[in-house]
Order: structure tokens, then sequence, then C-alpha cells
């Protein structure tokens, strides 16, 4: 199975990169403090799809999920949509920093890949 090597330090603070794994769209987003601050604050229990940040999140600092709407697979636009991570133009998905579920028709949450950090500034995605 093919592995991608992310270097994170060109991926800056507050920024959302898109790259290209398995022909899936693979997003990488740099959190800033107050958006993990954000999604460890949200009552689970309010969630269409339950998951806490911690159980999504490996490093606080660093969101690993695949850009593909969980409705019917369009690529969701970052920094979008009601909940401050991404929103699906599609049929109107709204997904929190987390990648969670929170408004629209999607049934779950972005999926999140096998991941694991290689070191302080590399990832491995696969
Ligand atoms: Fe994203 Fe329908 S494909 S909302």
């Amino acid at each position: 199975m093919a592995q991608i090597e992310i270097k994170l330090d060109d991926i800056p603070e507050g920024k959302n990169m898109t790259f290209k794994w398995r022909g899936k769209p693979l997003f990488i987003r740099h959190r800033t403090p107050e958006e993990i601050d954000q999604e460890r604050a949200v009552d689970v229990s309010t969630l269409r799809d339950p998951q806490t940040d911690e159980e999504r999140v490996q490093n606080a600092e660093w969101l690993v999920i695949l850009g593909v709407c969980t409705h019917l697979g369009c690529v969701p636009i970052a920094n979008a949509g009601e909940f401050g991570g991404y929103y699906c133009p599609c049929h109107g998905s709204h997904y929190d920093a987390s990648g969670r579920i929170r408004k629209g028709p999607a049934p779950l949450n972005l999926e999140v890949p096998v991941h694991e950090f290689k070191d302080e500034g590399t990832l491995l995605v696969g």
C-alpha cells in the first residue's frame, strides 16, 4: 500500500493543505490553539457521529483527514462553513475543525486515514 511522506514545516499554522493520496484528496490542517480549544470543548453527545477530538487527532496541532464528503463524495472547501472547518458545496454539509459532521446531509465524520508521526517534522500517511 502506498505511503505518502509529508514535511510538516511547509504547512503554516492556520492553513489546510491538500495532497493526493491513493487517488483521493488528503487534507492536512495545521490547527491554531483556538481551533484546538474549540474542538476539545465540543459536547460529543450533540454530534451525529460522536467522536472526541482526541480520538481523531494524534497530535493536537495536526488534523489528518480525507477530503471526501461522506454524503456523496464531493471535495469539501477548507476554512468554510458554519463550524470553522470545512464546507461541502454539493449539498451543504458543514464539518468542524476536527472534520466532524455538524450540519447537512452527510452521515459521518470525514475519514481519518492511518497515519503516524515519523519525527516532529514528518508525517507518514498510509
Ligand atoms: Fe457533500 Fe452531498 S456530497 S453534501
